[in-house]
């Protein structure tokens, strides 16, 4: 019998992880099954436990419910309690890890696959959602010279800020932002963490943002957001986020298996369907 795994979200149909883990098992020659579970909104703790109980191993967790898997774990990583989200949860026999695989897998990307150097470097992180407290840690890591976080609601930005103050030991470079405030301010790295291009939209940007080489890069995968044409149409590099998908999934194997897969072939693979 395959050690069981799978991916819980609300939605999760078009979900690529299983794709993304069966490929890994076959690579790693580990004995995995990865499939799909959808929960209702107030049914994810239910359907995590059904999982565990059918002799499920872990789960990955999806929007809407990393802050709900972050109270579910009974222990949680450094890194989970740095970004209050959990998008890996293991089941032991007495216990639910947790932990967060996000940041270090955007990082990996921009850093390994992209050629992108962080230390030193102005960086932009759009949105103060979860996914911004999932990469906020990871990235202040990397040493940037700045890290500005913009957002339409600057509290929630603010929040943020005082947030990673308190819990990383390098927030000298943080500041928080609102959009209209950005304007005749230049960077070397833009990233999109929030979910306007889901909805065909993009935070209001001025022109000049960008420097020379500087490098825009969207969480979202799979389509070109507004943000990355107008990127693109102002000079800068663009990326989606196909890479970072893959490698926060190669981090939960890790985190899982014990090994670690290679991403090459599959980041290349998934960006031409
Ligand atoms: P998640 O946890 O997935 O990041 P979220 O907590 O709902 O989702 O956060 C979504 C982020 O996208 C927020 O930063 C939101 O900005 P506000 O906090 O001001 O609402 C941002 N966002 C969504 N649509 C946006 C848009 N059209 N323009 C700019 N920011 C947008």
């Amino acid at each position: 019998m395959p050690d069981l795994y799978a991916v819980i979200g609300n939605p999760v149909a078009h979900s690529k992880s299983p794709l993304i883990h069966s490929e890994f098992a076959r690579e790693t020659a580990q004995d995995v099954s990865y499939g799909v579970v959808f929960a209702e909104i107030d049914a994810f703790e239910a359907e995590a436990a059904r999982f565990r109980a059918a002799g499920g191993r872990g789960l990955n967790v999806t929007v809407p419910f990393k802050h709900r898997a972050f109270a579910l774990s009974q222990k949680r990583t450094p890194r989970a309690e740095q970004a209050l989200s959990v998008n890996t949860l293991a089941f032991a026999d007495d216990v639910i890890y947790g932990d967060t695989t996000d940041g270090v897998g955007l990082v990996r990307d921009l850093t390994s696959n992209l050629q992108c150097v962080l230390r030193g470097r102005r960086v932009l992180l759009m949105g103060a959602g979860g996914a911004s407290y999932g990469v906020c840690g990871p990235l202040l890591d990397q040493m940037p010279a700045r890290l500005v976080i913009a957002n339409r609601t600057v509290e929630k930005a603010a929040a943020l800020c005082e947030h990673f103050s308190r819990v990383h030991p390098n927030p000298a470079p943080l500041s928080a932002m609102q959009y209209e405030g950005l304007a005749g301010e230049c960077f070397d790295v833009v990233i999109n963490a929030t979910s306007a291009g889901l909805t065909g939209e993009m935070p209001a940007l001025p022109d000049g943002i960008f420097d020379s080489g500087a490098l825009a890069y969207d969480m979202v995968y799979g389509r070109i957001t507004p943000f990355m044409a107008f990127a693109d149409a102002q000079g800068a590099t663009t990326a989606d986020g196909t890479g970072m998908l893959v490698e926060q999934a190669a981090e939960s194997f890790h985190v899982w298996r014990g090994v670690r897969p290679d991403t090459a072939a599959l980041i290349a693979q998934l960006r031409r369907v």
